[in-house]
């Protein structure tokens, strides 16, 4: 297992906790009387969608998909793989899609293409970070974003390095 240095902290707990309220609070205005969907996407959104599920009032149901790009070096193709599909059929229902980072924006893109074509009543997505990334392929509609940041490669809070640091409380930079 590869270690490495922590380089310094970007988002605190308390930051987190804040941003997120706020998140649901907006997503509890917006979809006042009606029953939504929330889909986390596998893995990294766990954390986010858990406590961002527990500081929402309107009734909510949950599904997960998880999916895939090829290898680094053909993410730009934009091949994107489900590799665990949703359990229930989203027609007729009011989906928020929850991530926990759109970095080149392929992911979402795909997912919101193929979702829609489901035909829900509504589709909207929710982040929690948004990286400016020169890698960024699709102009995407993010209705709810919890922080832009620059293109640095963070961990924590459900994001990985090789699997590791997912469950760090807080987000931060690693030194690679
Ligand atoms: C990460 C992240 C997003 C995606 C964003 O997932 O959770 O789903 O990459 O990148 P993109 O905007 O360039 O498509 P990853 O494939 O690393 O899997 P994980 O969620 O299991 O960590």
């Amino acid at each position: 297992m590869t270690r490495h240095e922590i380089e310094e902290t970007v988002f605190t707990v308390e930051e987190i906790r804040q941003r997120v309220g706020e998140l649901a609070g907006e997503i509890n205005r917006d979809y006042e009387g009606t029953d939504l969907l929330l889909i986390g996407i596998l893995k990294g959104a766990f954390i986010f969608l858990a406590d961002l599920a527990r500081r929402l009032t309107v009734p909510v149901r949950f599904d997960f998909i998880a999916c895939s790009s090829y290898g680094s070096s053909t993410r730009t193709s934009g091949v994107v793989r489900i590799l665990k599909d949703l359990d229930s059929d989203i027609s007729g229902k009011h989906v928020l899609l929850v991530e926990d980072i759109v970095d080149t924006g392929l992911t979402l893109s795909y997912l919101v293409k193929n979702l829609e074509a489901r035909g829900p009543d509504s589709l909207h997505i929710c982040t929690l970070l948004n990286k400016s990334s020169p890698e960024r392929k699709a102009d995407l509609p993010i209705r709810y974003q919890g922080f832009s940041i620059p293109d640095d490669f963070v961990i924590g809070y459900g994001l990985d390095c090789a699997e590791e640091y997912r469950n760090l409380p807080y987000i931060a930079k690693i030194r690679r």
